[in-house]
């Protein structure tokens, strides 16, 4: 089927926190094929499978040793092979992770490149002379705190990290190196891999006069503009789709922060032969306060009109050319249910509600691991914590700097961190959650007794068969998949509601966001349809959308 990737659902595995089965505490390959006939029960059409690929693990594999070797904990590439073939047996398809926009520190590329000046591989990196004082070459700064620039006695030169300093990015502009990335994509679509989801793929084309950003009062270095959407992005994207992706009947989806619609449409519209979509961070910035130096923990409230109008925004600026990602969860972001939901008493209410809203909008919807059974963030001591995003926000915030207290450290931990993502998959009630028989990479959240995916399969009211429901809709319904997106009730502050209008039909969803009884008017225009109820998450919501008084986080889906 043509553009098979618009009607599918995607679920997204971090392999080490999937399932473990030989008991060393990490989730691995093996563990993922025992588990494809729950994937199937689902529904989903397609896994994305976070980097498996031969790592030190420092980015928990997002820092690449060997891109065509599988990390010998996960497996072998046997394994892997297997697991291609076992999905595809079930009629699923396997995404898997791009990561080259930086290497490990340990692949042979940069170990060579950090040999010599003269090396073949030197230009493989991005190596600068430091300032006449011997500072760094510029003010950028490092997604994982401190300046993107690292000095290497070695050479008496820096190379540039846009993450950990052990993830030195690649120099695109080297052709050779753009040469070694078609041949490694081949590699993998030749054992049968159905696409990639391409990690920063927005930060890959670098300015090449590395200027200094404008200096911002209280903060060293500096993460803007020059950090995405450099000025070869598009052509090297277009030579990659040229040289590998037109060859293969695949999908792909750009991460790509620092991204408008506008420049989405670069990307994803079909005349232009790059990719299928993109992840935009937009809404998922939306409950952080912009340009202080805390970053991304410098928390504020979620404003629902704001969220709608941004995510209307994208509806609508991509309508027509492009295709839009819709996702609350990876495995970099919170616990949706726990961040805009409620993970007490309305966690299943409110966990089928954020479902709805997001499965009835126009674009592929991802699911990441955990969401279906509605699992919630854990809330740690430091020292429980893995993620090197966290370790060193906290040196630098909290120890250094001081712009943190401890308290506001770990408030913000709690809600944003990482780790709320990563903690192991819940599979039953046993030790563990059934993860692993040995000692988790993470804890466990305690929460796992209730919320497991054995109790989920038991209770036909659970938020895995609500999620099913929604996928098999999406299996009957073209309007799901194609239908016009239009928000109404812009400016309501509680109620998210919007329609798809295809081929004379129109679909109605409203929710309530939040956990008092909202009203909801039904604007006039849509008073003439005969509207039927399609599904809510409550068993007994009204038959019609008129006067309607919605329950806590009660959201339901009318058809006409
Ligand atoms: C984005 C990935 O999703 C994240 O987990 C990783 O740390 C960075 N890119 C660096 O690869």
């Amino acid at each position: 089927m043509k553009d098979w990737w618009k009607s599918s659902v995607v679920y997204q595995i971090y392999p080490r926190s999937f399932r473990d089965s030989n008991g060393d505490g990490l989730g691995d390959i093996p563990g993922i094929i025992e588990k494809l006939d729950y994937l199937k029960e689902l529904g989903i059409d397609v896994i994305w499978l976070s980097p498996v690929f031969d790592s030190p693990q420092d980015d928990n594999g997002y820092d690449i040793r060997d891109y065509k070797k599988i990390y010998d904990q996960f497996g072998t590439n046997e394994d892997m092979y297997k697991f291609i073939d076992e999905a595809h047996k079930r009629g699923i398809r396997i995404v898997m992770d791009l990561v080259v926009n930086h290497t490990s520190d340990e692949h042979q590329w940069f170990v060579e490149s950090r040999k010599d000046k003269d090396n073949p591989y030197r230009d493989y990196y991005i190596w600068r002379d430091g300032k006449e004082d011997g500072s760094e070459p510029n003010n950028w700064g490092s997604y994982f705190s401190g300046s993107a620039w690292q000095y290497d006695e070695e050479t008496k030169q820096y190379f540039l990290h846009y993450f950990s300093k052990r993830q030195p990015d690649l120099n695109w502009e080297n052709e050779q190196l753009r040469q070694e990335v078609w041949d490694l994509m081949t590699f993998w679509m030749d054992k049968g891999v159905d696409g990639w989801r391409l990690d920063v793929i927005s930060s890959i084309s670098k300015y090449q006069n590395y200027l200094d950003y404008e200096p911002i009062p209280d903060q060293k270095y500096i993460i803007g503009k020059y950090h995405t959407n450099g000025p070869r992005l598009h052509e090297f994207l277009q030579d990659m789709n040229r040289e590998v992706l037109a060859k293969y009947d695949c999908m792909t989806v750009g991460e790509a922060p620092g991204s408008s619609p506008q420049e989405a449409l670069l990307f994803t519209d079909p005349e232009r032969k790059e990719l299928n979509m993109i992840f935009t961070f937009e809404h998922m910035d939306l409950d952080t306060q912009q340009g202080t130096p805390n970053g991304k923990w410098a928390l504020r409230d979620l404003n629902l009109v704001e969220l709608k109008a941004n995510l209307a925004k994208w509806q609508t600026e991509l309508e027509d050319g492009g295709w839009n990602s819709l996702y609350w969860n990876n495995h970099d972001q919170p616990r949706i249910v726990s961040r805009w939901g409620n993970d007490g008493e309305y966690r299943e209410l409110s966990a089928k509600m954020l479902g709805t809203v997001l499965h009835f909008m126009k674009g592929t919807p991802y699911i990441y691991q955990g969401e279906e059974i509605g699992m919630v963030n854990c809330a740690y001591e430091l020292s429980e914590y893995d993620d090197i995003e966290i370790r060193n926000a906290y040196k630098e915030l909290v120890q250094e700097n001081h712009t943190l207290t401890h308290e506001e450290f770990m408030k913000a931990i709690h809600y944003k961190g990482r780790d709320n993502a990563r903690t192991p998959m819940q599979w039953d009630a046993s030790e563990h959650g059934g993860f692993t028989t040995g000692t988790p990479w993470l804890k466990v959240n305690p929460r796992y007794a209730d919320i497991n995916v054995k109790q989920a399969l038991a209770d036909s009211n659970s938020i895995f068969y609500y999620y099913q429901a929604m996928i098999k809709l999406r299996k009957q319904m073209p309007i799901i998949v194609h239908g016009k997106f239009e928000l109404i009730l812009a400016d309501h502050p509680e109620i998210f509601a919007y329609t798809r209008s295809y081929e004379g039909k129109k679909l109605l969803v409203v929710a309530n966001f939040y956990g008092n009884t909202a009203q909801f008017p039904l604007p006039a225009q849509l008073e003439a349809c005969g509207w039927s109820k399609l599904m809510s998450n409550y068993a007994d919501s009204a038959e019609q959308p008129k006067g309607l008084v919605l329950r806590p986080y009660e959201a339901v889906v009318y058809t006409c």
